[in-house]
Order: C-alpha cells, then sequence, then structure tokens
C-alpha cells in the first residue's frame, strides 16, 4: 500500500549553506532577528558578527539564542581569536551579508579601511560578499554614499537595494533596510544552481519603439528598457541563452546575450520571428500602439499655421503575434500589461486576448507613489492563466523583480 504521508525534500538552495552575518548599527537591525530563523528554518548556517553599533539595537543574547552560534563582537577576547581568529571566520562562510550596511560601514568597505572586527574580516575574506544598505534617504542620496556604491558594485558586492517608506527618522524616502522576505529571495538568488535554465532560448522584448513622422521626428513613449533588460541580464545569469530586441534606450547592451537594437514595432516583430524558436518569450517592450501610415519622405516644414495631418494605423501586436504562431510558438509566453486603472481585471482581459501564459500587471500611473515608466522600481501582479492564479508579488526593485521572473520560469522547467 502507497503510504498516505510523503516526506517533502528540503529543496531550498540554502539548505546546508554557510551565512557570515555582519549586523551593522541602524534601528532595522531588529529585522535581522527574523532573518536568522527564517534562514535557519531553511537549513542555512547564520554566525554573526556584532558590530558596537549593531549592538546598541540587538543583544548578542537574542542572536545566539536564535542561530545556535555563539556571536562574535568587537569585544572578542583572546580566546576567540584562538579559537577563531577573524580570518578563518570570514572564510568559513559561503556568503558574506551586511545588514544593515550604514552609510559609515559603505564606506569603509569602498575604501578597505580594516579598523575592528566586521571590517577586518571583510578585508580578509575571499567569499562573495553581500550588502542590505539602510539609512537616511538624503545619506543614500549623498554623492559620497553614490561613490561607494558604484566602487562596491565595481569590487563585486552584491546589493539588495533598499525600499522606500517612512525612516526611522521620521522622513519619507529611500533608505529602509529591505523586508526580509526580500534579503531572503537575493540570498537564496545567490545559492540558485546558475545552469537552471541552460540550453533555454528565450525571447525577450524591450524598451520603447519610435515610430518615425517624418526622417527628423517621431512618436514614441516613456519606456526606459530597464525592467526588460533586468529580465534579460537574470535569465542569461540562469544560463539561458537570451536574445533580446530592444527598441532605443540609454542602456548599455547587457553582457553575455544577444541584443538585436531596433526602432519602430515593424521591425521589433521581424527581429523576434527571425530569432525563432525560443523556449520562451518574454514581451516587455512599450511597443507604439500606432504608427504613421503616410510617414513623410522629407522633412515636414511648417505652412503658415497650417497642421500636417498624421494618419496612424494600428501596430502589429507583437505579443498576440508570438501566441498564436502555428508553427513556433514558444512554449511559455509571458506579456507585460501596463495599467493605469483596473489593473488585475484588465491584465487577466490582456492575457485572454492575447494567449499568452503567464502576464505581469503593472501599476504605471504615477498617482501610487514613484513612477514606473524611467523608474527603478515596479510592483507587480503575476497571473498564471486561471483568476485564482494570481501571485502579489512585493513592490521591489526592477533587478529584485526580473530575478524572482528568472526563478520562477526556471521552476517552471523543473
Ligand atoms: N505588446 C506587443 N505589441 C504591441 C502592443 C503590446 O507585443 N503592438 C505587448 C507588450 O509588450 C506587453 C503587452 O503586449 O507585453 C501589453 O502591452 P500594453 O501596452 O499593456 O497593452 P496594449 O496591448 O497596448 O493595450 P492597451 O494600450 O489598450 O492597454
Amino acid at each position: 500500500m502507497t503510504p498516505k504521508n510523503t516526506t517533502v525534500k528540503n529543496t531550498s538552495p540554502l539548505d546546508g549553506k554557510r551565512l557570515l552575518l555582519i549586523i551593522g548599527g541602524g534601528i532595522a537591525a531588529y529585522k535581522c532577528l527574523d532573518l536568522i530563523r527564517r534562514l535557519r528554518e531553511k537549513g542555512m548556517t547564520v554566525r554573526v558578527i556584532l558590530t558596537r553599533s549593531g549592538a546598541e539595537f540587538v543583544t548578542p543574547l537574542s542572536i545566539s539564542g536564535l542561530s545556535g552560534e555563539k556571536v562574535y563582537t568587537d569585544l572578542f577576547s583572546l580566546t576567540d581569536e584562538v579559537e577563531m581568529g577573524h580570518i578563518r571566520l570570514s572564510r568559513e562562510a559561503d556568503l558574506i551579508l551586511v545588514a544593515p550596511a550604514t552609510a559609515n560601514m559603505m564606506a569603509k568597505m569602498a575604501a578597505g579601511i580594516a579598523d575592528n572586527l566586521a571590517t577586518t574580516a571583510l578585508l580578509a575574506t575571499d567569499k562573495p560578499v553581500m550588502i542590505a544598505p539602510s539609512m537616511n534617504s538624503q545619506m543614500w542620496e549623498h554623492a559620497a554614499t553614490r561613490r561607494n556604491l558604484a566602487q562596491l558594485k565595481e569590487d563585486g558586492v552584491h546589493i539588495i537595494p533598499p525600499g522606500s517608506g517612512e525612516l526611522a527618522c521620521g522622513e519619507e524616502g529611500m533608505g529602509r533596510l529591505a523586508e526580509v522576505d526580500d534579503m531572503i529571495k537575493a540570498i537564496e538568488f545567490f545559492f540558485e544552481p546558475s545552469g537552471a535554465l541552460t540550453g533555454k532560448h528565450i525571447l525577450i522584448t524591450a524598451g520603447p519603439t519610435y515610430e518615425a513622422i517624418d526622417p527628423v521626428r517621431y512618436m514614441a513613449n516613456r519606456s526606459s528598457g530597464k525592467q526588460g533588460y533586468a529580465i534579460a541580464r537574470a535569465l542569461a545569469a540562469l544560463g539561458a541563452k537570451v536574445t533580446l530586441v530592444s527598441g532605443p534606450t540609454n542602456l548599455a547592451a547587457p553582457a553575455g546575450l544577444q541584443m538585436i537594437p531596433v526602432e519602430s514595432a515593424a521591425e521589433m516583430l521581424a527581429a523576434c520571428q527571425n530569432a525563432l524558436p525560443a523556449d520562451v518569450a518574454i514581451c516587455v517592450a512599450a511597443v507604439a500602439d500606432w504608427r504613421v501610415s503616410n510617414c513623410a519622405g522629407q522633412k515636414i516644414k511648417k505652412q503658415d499655421g497650417s497642421l500636417p495631418t498624421l494618419q496612424l494605423t494600428e501596430n502589429p501586436d507583437i505579443l498576440k503575434i508570438l501566441s498564436t504562431d502555428k508553427v513556433n510558438r514558444p512554449e511559455l509566453v509571458i506579456g507585460f500589461a501596463a495599467e493605469t486603472e483596473n489593473i488585475a481585471a484588465n491584465a487577466q482581459a490582456k492575457l485572454n486576448r492575447k494567449g499568452c501564459d503567464w502576464i505581469m500587471a503593472n501599476d504605471v500611473s504615477t498617482t501610487n507613489g514613484p513612477s514606473v515608466m524611467g523608474g527603478d522600481y515596479n510592483k507587480v501582479i503575476l497571473f498564471t492563466g486561471q483568476d485564482k492564479d494570481r501571485e502579489d508579488w512585493a513592490p521591489g526593485h526592477k533587478d529584485e523583480i526580473a530575478k524572482n521572473l528568472a526563478r520562477k520560469i526556471a521552476g517552471f522547467y523543473t
């Protein structure tokens, strides 16, 4: 007889991994307690260095109670050095996470200063380092912090971007420590087997399209291409062969994938069809709905106040064409729905109308916080078919949304 209860194997990529968590000073340090608990549930070993200022906010006792490990502080004794020197401490981990990473800590890291246990361990390590910054929004925007952040990125430090909202100092803005869920997702993504999508060809459209009015003028929209490029990078990082068909943007072509630059919707469609077959297609581009059918061969000149007449015709719907391709339909077709109202209902209707498999609905109204079009942050609902199959994702940096989607696609193939 088949047993009714089967044991579900812990498939977390964190199972058996070791984290060295450096808790910096900041009121958000309390989030690290929940982080430690949740990481341990996923099978991770968490060893903590508590900085002097971190110890103003959380106690070694509460940390060791949750981590089940000794907590290392600046007041570490000679015995600690004998038992566990800072070099060993920094190397006996698979990953080091600094959270909250204060402006001061980031500055020291960027400059290579080693004046306490935490910074010494960071300088001595040969392991990957991740930081979750947290500070007042003015400090986050300060030119010095921008410089330090750029330097840390260049040094290969992984960044878990801060969120926006009310800060401990009472001000509103960017600088809140990332939520525990987001830190866990970032750590999981880091340990995700990098070849999860090896062998899969993924076609992505991104950016706006430019529709010519005459040789010097065009119609376009506000899309920056950031979300599509981030998705392309995240998928390439999981081993997929990515073809990125991009309208004009100010972004650098991401490394490790094939980018096909286009201008108009017609060019974008042709490039997509040329790139088939693909296993997955993701239409992130904000394709212009119309083009000018009487596009002038020469620059249109002003004529005594009389206005030129532009005749518009509808552009091909690339998402719909790929979704209904009888010969080469990708196995998984994903659309985006940029909506300003009735987001869920409109997105669901769009999924049905266009025949795609999943649709990511995002609120592009400017009334709900910072603009999504052109901005770095996004809030999405993912519909994976039926009405009830919806996932409301926490608002996040476009890079994080992209990584989540990449993991979701990897999950589709496992
Ligand atoms: N799309 C496309 N080709 C078009 C128009 C849209 O591939 N000509 C794709 C987009 O890349 C996105 C999805 O369709 O994945 C929805 O785009 P959106 O602009 O939200 O919807 P529209 O179809 O343009 O409908 P509407 O403007 O009425 O909301």
